[in-house]
């Protein structure tokens, strides 16, 4: 009969060149912690948590971990927490996507050097949900993902407030002079009143439900509000689930698949979902040898409606998609759309946890197929010859009437060019330019920051332009809202053909035909020299050396070239 693989603190022993010596080591030195032998003989369920005085929206994290726990207790496990680094969005200079590899490689890492036989991930803001996912695949060690939930809705003046595209609504209307220097102060502080990540479809609660449609963590587990006493049970679950996942394993390379991916790209789609969220689902999915084409985007788009009414897209927040039936209301919707066989984390397929789910729907969050918010999927993919690796736009968060145009473009060569020019009154601009921003994408030294929200310049702010086109290599908030396409690739600082553009030159935008072309002849731009920022192919040492060498352009996910999975199974290889 063949041994029994080893469980517990006796998996991955430090190697000392005797075995038995570095278990009797192990169990002495975990004994100091005060288990009792009966704890050190039992199965261990690593709880990684990313928390930190930089995270507000992982503040009630130890009040998870706690709850997790007990949910391990009562199950026969033995949790063991241990942190990772964090990524607060907006603490994290020049961007939180340039450490999302980095905390990707810690996960990864960490689950595989420490004994544990299954584990459960704790994240919530922008890039640390796709962290966990991505470190978890690699490690393929069976994981459950758990949320911080996202936050409560404060008020102004009567008025429902939530983050952030609320912070992006009254900060326009103060750039445009008609809310006063007091009232943007009051405003600030009741924009983000609770723990917890973004209260709208920003890129946190887009990849919250895209775990969710992944199958990595329990049915209705998304969007519950991080203060409501059911996000504590949800947490006790995930830890009773990951107990019961070490007798029977079900690892994340069975749980992501080419099909689930599917599903994820449905749901990203039906919620208007995060421009961010196509970059990391693409990144996660190519952890594991799955690749997202965009072509294959596009063909989603097409036949899956927007069916929730959110902000940025509609007027709802996160708590009220919870209140309405959360994901599986919306999976319900699709049904006939999705892969209904997909194995989840709990041990149900897809169609078992639909079944099983309260039917009840508030038609104001959740919109029936037949009715949908938006009759196509609120993300496209664009190519052409500004972008032949393509971008994206987020359609249902932009104005429809820019959708055919041609326009002249008016460059921003650099972040640092942007912000010294565009409020300048001598800018020569009008509402029917498009603005392009070069030298934000993944191979600059900004790394890819959400700056792709080029601010309209004030003076046409103030004449009441709301949107316009416009163009860039970065990315976006999640929160936000215009014509903004974004991800251009390949990126000016690798020499794409958008750091070639000059102020003048003329763009063709048909989002009907999937098209962003440079209407300048191919001689002419031949001819120019790129505006590439070459600054992070100067740099010799540490992680900024591996993001200069190893990043991949946005329709790769930005992910390292080191750490993506063995082979390319296309998601459009699946069936349906
Ligand atoms: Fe953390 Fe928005 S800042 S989710």
């Amino acid at each position: 009969m063949s041994e029994k693989p080893p469980h517990g603190f006796a998996r991955g022993l430090t190697n000392y060149g005797d075995a038995r010596f570095s278990l009797y080591l192990r169990r002495s030195f975990a004994s100091s912690m005060g288990y009792s032998r009966e704890m050190l003989d039992r199965p261990i369920v690593g709880v990684c948590y990313a928390a930190g005085g930089f995270n507000n929206c992982h503040r009630h994290v130890p009040e998870l971990v706690e709850a997790v726990k007990r949910g391990v207790l009562a199950a026969g496990g033995l949790p063991v927490e241990f942190p990772t680094i964090t990524l607060g969005e907006v603490f994290l200079s020049p961007t939180s996507l340039k450490f999302r590899n980095l905390m990707s490689m810690d996960v990864e890492e960490m689950i595989r050097a420490q004994p544990m036989d299954s584990v459960v991930l704790v994240g919530g803001c922008d890039k640390t949900v796709p962290a966990q996912l991505m470190g978890a695949a690699s490690a393929d060690l069976p994981a459950i993902q758990l949320v911080t939930g996202p936050m409560s809705t404060g008020r102004y003046h009567g008025e429902r407030l939530g983050a952030c595209t609320d912070c992006r609504r009254f900060w326009g209307r103060y750039r445009a002079g008609q809310v006063d220097d007091a009232e943007i102060q009051a405003v600030e502080g009741r924009l983000a009143t609770t723990s917890g990540t973004c209260a709208v479809m920003g890129t946190a609660s887009t990849m919250a439900a895209i775990a969710e449609a992944l199958g990595m963590m329990p049915a209705g587990a998304a969007a519950v509000p991080s203060v409501d006493a059911e996000r504590l049970r949800i947490a006790e679950e995930s830890g009773r689930v990951a107990v019961e996942l070490i007798a029977h394993p079900r690892r994340p390379s069975e749980i992501i698949t080419a099909p689930s991916v599917e599903n994820a790209l449905r749901v990203l789609l039906a919620i208007g979902g995060s421009t961010n969220a196509i970059l990391h689902l693409t990144a996660i999915a190519g952890r594991l040898g799955l690749k997202i084409g965009l072509d294959r985007l596009n063909a989603l788009s097409d036949t899956t409606p927007v069916l929730v009414n959110l902000k940025p897209t509609g007027d709802l927040y996160m708590e009220d998609l919870a209140a309405a039936g959360g994901i599986p209301a919306v999976m319900r919707e699709l049904r006939h759309l999705l892969h209904l066989d997909c194995l989840t984390v709990t041990g149900e397929t897809l169609a078992e946890r639909l079944d099983r789910w309260d039917p009840w729907v508030d038609r104001a969050a959740v919109r029936p197929f037949a009715d949908p918010v938006d009759p196509q999927g609120g993300l496209v993919a664009l190519f052409g010859s500004l972008a032949p690796l393509g971008a994206i736009l987020k359609r249902s968060a932009a104005d429809p009437a820019l959708f055919e145009r041609e326009a002249r473009c008016v460059v921003f060569d650099s972040l640092e060019d942007l912000a010294d020019r565009i409020d300048a009154p001598e800018l020569d601009v009008t509402a029917d330019d498009a603005l392009i921003l070069l030298n934000a994408g993944p191979r600059s030294a900004s790394a890819m920051p959400e700056a792709g929200y080029i601010p309209i310049p004030r003076k046409l702010a103030e004449q009441g332009v709301k949107d316009m086109i416009r163009i860039s290599d970065a990315r976006m908030s999640g929160t936000a809202f215009g014509t903004v396409i974004l991800h251009v690739a390949p990126d000016a600082a690798s020499g794409g053909p958008i750091s070639r553009i000059r102020t003048g030159d003329r763009i063709a935008l048909s989002v009907a035909k999937r098209r962003l072309d440079l209407l300048v002849s191919e001689e002419e731009l031949a001819a120019r020299t790129p505006l590439a920022d070459l600054t992070m192919q100067q740099v010799r040492r540490g992680h900024d050396w591996l993001h200069a060498r190893f990043i991949t352009q946005a329709d790769e996910g930005c992910d390292f070239t080191f750490l993506r999975g063995e082979g390319e199974t296309a998601i459009s290889d699946v069936d349906g």
